[in-house]
């Protein structure tokens, strides 16, 4: 069963997940288990992959705001959302610092650069919000799940607290992306292009190498 569209309870629904992570938020290809071994063998590599997908998350909400600032509703949700993920980075960077580990250099992002190739590019404008509302909503539902995975599979008890809280959070966001796309589109025509970008991403994920120092 595929699960669409946001409802009250989804970060409870999240949070009492089981073991098979086909379902969550609609993702159609769970990641492969042995993902978190090989993060966690590569700490200092993941955590500045995370940092930087934080660091992202904030400025890929600034470009829209700064793009669609006359719909003044998602002017007004996602600002908040900049500051919540800004303090994200704060928070895995403070991770980084405290375990003398290095931020690094900017990735380049294999999985977001295949996302942004299915992403329209001409056409009727609010197609175009459509997918970059969608897209960003997939990008937070994978990251949630990547999430839980650390949430489970990590050894570090306080690491796995950690990513348990920013699963939560992603959740949430995952949520108004979805809600803000049905504000401004009819329904019907987001869920149907939520299914196509839900096989995209599920073919994407499918044939990137499986890479314990990168989130995505
Ligand atoms: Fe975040
Ligand atoms: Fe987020």
């Amino acid at each position: 069963m595929v699960r669409f569209g946001p409802s009250k309870s989804n970060t409870l629904e999240i949070t009492d997940i089981s073991a098979s992570t086909k379902n969550i938020l609609g993702l159609q290809l769970p990641t492969d288990p042995r993902w978190v071994n090989l993060a966690e063998k590569s700490l200092e590599e993941i955590l500045t992959d995370h940092a930087w997908c934080e660091q992202k998350a904030a400025s890929s909400c600034v470009s829209i705001i700064q793009r669609y600032s006359e719909q003044e509703e998602l002017v007004r949700e996602l600002s908040p959302i900049v500051t919540e993920e800004w303090g994200h980075f704060r928070m895995v960077l403070a991770e980084l610092q405290k375990r003398n580990l290095k931020l690094g250099k900017q990735r380049k992002d294999a999985y977001v650069n295949q996302l942004l190739a299915f992403h329209k590019k001409g056409g009727y404008w609010k197609d175009r919000f459509l997918d970059t509302l969608l897209m960003m909503a997939l990008i937070e539902a994978r990251s949630c799940e990547r999430f839980k995975r650390l949430s489970e599979g990590l050894k570090d008890e306080y690491l796995r607290n950690f990513y348990r809280r920013l699963m939560e959070s992603e959740a949430g966001h995952y949520t108004l992306f979805i809600e803000l796309a049905e504000k401004y589109i009819d329904r019907e025509k987001v869920r149907l292009r939520w299914q196509e970008w839900l096989e995209e991403e599920a073919f994407i994920i499918g044939q990137l190498d499986l890479r314990g120092d990168r989130i995505h």
